[in-house]
């Protein structure tokens, strides 16, 4: 049988990395950060001065940046891109901002798109990003879109940078997701939206605990 995948995707802040991170911990499943992944390649591309209209370039970029993680306990996983550990850049709007506009670039999604799926291992795979369910994992069994309304979701995210320390504007930050969910629902390659086999949750004012045991209950006992 091959291995089992549940797909996680939806809009910044809907709550996808927390989710996903406790559904693999309760599985004792691995877990994805495709987001992640394209926030890596953005960084790289910044760092080796890459021109955003330079695809090529960015080929290279999503081929050759060497992006691990590394296990922290109960916490976040650290992300060391090219040995740094930039777990703590990679969260902010600017990394996220970037991951997008280079998202957007057919040939830097064909490029990761192996890299990603290469995360199936045994015994199964949480994946979470915006396309897992529709173009990286199709074939999936468990398929799940999180939303929640922008005013939560720039909340969650603004509680989320302050708490690490990370300064940032309510106002601006809520414009700057909206901005960026905008550019992800209209890009023509691999845009934001739910495969038509996935299951929506709203997580407006839910407690994660009750969301997870939502998305626990798509799956049979027996796993
Ligand atoms: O999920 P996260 O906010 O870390 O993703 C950052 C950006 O990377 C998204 O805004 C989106 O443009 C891009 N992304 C994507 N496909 C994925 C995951 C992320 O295009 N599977």
């Amino acid at each position: 049988d091959p291995v089992p995948v549940l797909t996680i995707d939806g809009p910044s802040g809907s709550g996808k990395g927390t989710i996903s991170r406790a559904v693999a911990a309760r599985l004792g499943w691995h877990y994805l950060d495709s987001g992640a992944l394209y926030r890596a390649v953005g960084l790289a591309a910044s760092w080796a001065d890459v021109d955003f209209s330079d695809h090529p370039s960015l080929v290279r970029c999503a081929f050759d940046t060497d992006i691990a993680f590394r296990e922290d306990g109960e916490r976040e996983p650290r992300i060391l891109v090219n040995g740094v550990d930039v777990t703590d850049e990679l969260r902010t709007e600017t990394a996220g901002a970037a991951a997008s506009a280079i998202a957007a670039v057919p040939e830097v999604r064909a490029a990761l798109r192996e890299r990603q799926r290469g995360f199936r291992r045994p015994p199964g795979l949480v994946a979470d990003g915006r396309d897992m369910g529709t173009v990286i994992f199709p074939d999936a069994p468990y398929k799940v879109f999180l939303t929640a309304s922008a005013e939560e979701r720039a909340a969650r995210r603004y509680k989320q940078l302050k708490d690490k320390g990370v300064s940032v504007n309510l106002d601006s930050l809520l414009r700057e997701i909206l901005a960026r969910d905008a550019r992800d629902a209209q890009r023509t390659v691999a845009p934001l939206r739910p495969a038509e086999d996935a299951v929506l949750i709203d997580t407006t004012g839910i407690p994660v605990e009750e969301v997870v045991e939502r998305v626990l209950s798509l799956l049979p006992d027996t796993l």
